[in-house]
């Protein structure tokens, strides 16, 4: 069926990380008519278990698709990916695209073969995870660290909060005293909140490191899948949190094209 002009393309995350994916979307689709959902009251997924997450995400897209109608959903969170995305498909008639950690990429650009793979404590343990590794990068050495500070970390800088260099140190030293960790080349960024803290990360783990994360190929898959059909913007895009509105957030949401901010 084809989709109304003004009909949004819905971009869902437990907070902000999901920018990272919506600034790649808007450089391919500058013309799409976007919602941002931040799931704020949910923050942070990382530390829930697999059912609350999964109830959570499947009742809270349920929702939004029914009020919204948006032709396409894009779960911009690699924890609710790797948990709720078979579910979530099985039951919304609409495209959904799912964020899942960048292992395919990383296993192909490694020198040494040692990948960091740094994502939320609830990703980490994902048998997803596991077939990723498995098919991907078996005969590498792939070594999974959860860094639950970066995502608290992320979301400060967004409201413009400092964050030390040492701050985000202390939350990637698992990663690097592991077995083998002196020899990462690659890390694989499995949380879409990491990627806001990219120079942060290069600056604790250095230059030589090549970060790797799924916004472009997101982005490109959102375009695939809408190809042919058209954007029209009937008014400006909208956040939406499932928490109190941030009106002292909206300097920081413009850049990417966020207009309006309302709670869900
Ligand atoms: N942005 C989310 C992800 O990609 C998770 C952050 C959280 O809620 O813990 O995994």
């Amino acid at each position: 069926m084809q989709a109304e002009a003004t009909s949004p393309i819905l971009l869902f995350d437990s907070g902000f990380g999901g920018l990272t994916v919506l600034s790649a979307l808007r450089e391919r689709l500058p013309d799409a008519p976007v919602i941002y959902v931040a799931d704020t009251a949910g923050l942070p997924y990382g530390e829930k278990t697999e059912a609350e997450i999964a109830a959570r995400v499947a009742g809270l897209l349920g929702r939004l698709a029914e009020r919204y109608h948006p032709r396409l959903i894009c779960i911009a969170c690699n924890t609710a990916s790797t948990i709720a995305l078979g579910m979530v498909r099985d039951v919304l008639e609409i495209p959904i695209v799912g964020t899942v950690p960048a292992i395919k990429p990383a296993a192909a650009l490694t020198q040494t073969g040692t990948i960091g793979l740094l994502g939320t404590a609830a990703t980490i343990r994902q048998a997803y995870v596991d077939k990723l590794e498995a098919e991907f990068a078996k005969k590498k050495r792939l070594l999974r660290h959860a860094a639950p500070d970066l995502v608290a970390a992320a979301e400060d800088k967004l409201r413009g909060k400092p964050v030390s260099v040492d701050r985000v140190a202390d939350a990637v030293r698992g990663m690097v005293l592991q077995a083998g960790g002196d020899t990462i080349d690659t890390v694989v960024l499995a949380c879409t909140h990491f990627p806001l803290l990219e120079d942060e990360l290069r600056a604790a783990l250095g230059e030589d490191i090549r970060f790797i994360h799924g916004a472009e190929g997101i982005a490109r898959r959102i375009e695939h899948l809408t190809q042919g059909q058209e954007f029209r913007r009937d008014k400006p895009d909208l956040a939406l949190l499932t928490g109190p509105v941030e009106p002292n957030l909206l300097p920081a949401l413009e850049p990417y094209g966020l207009l309006r901010m309302e709670k869900l």
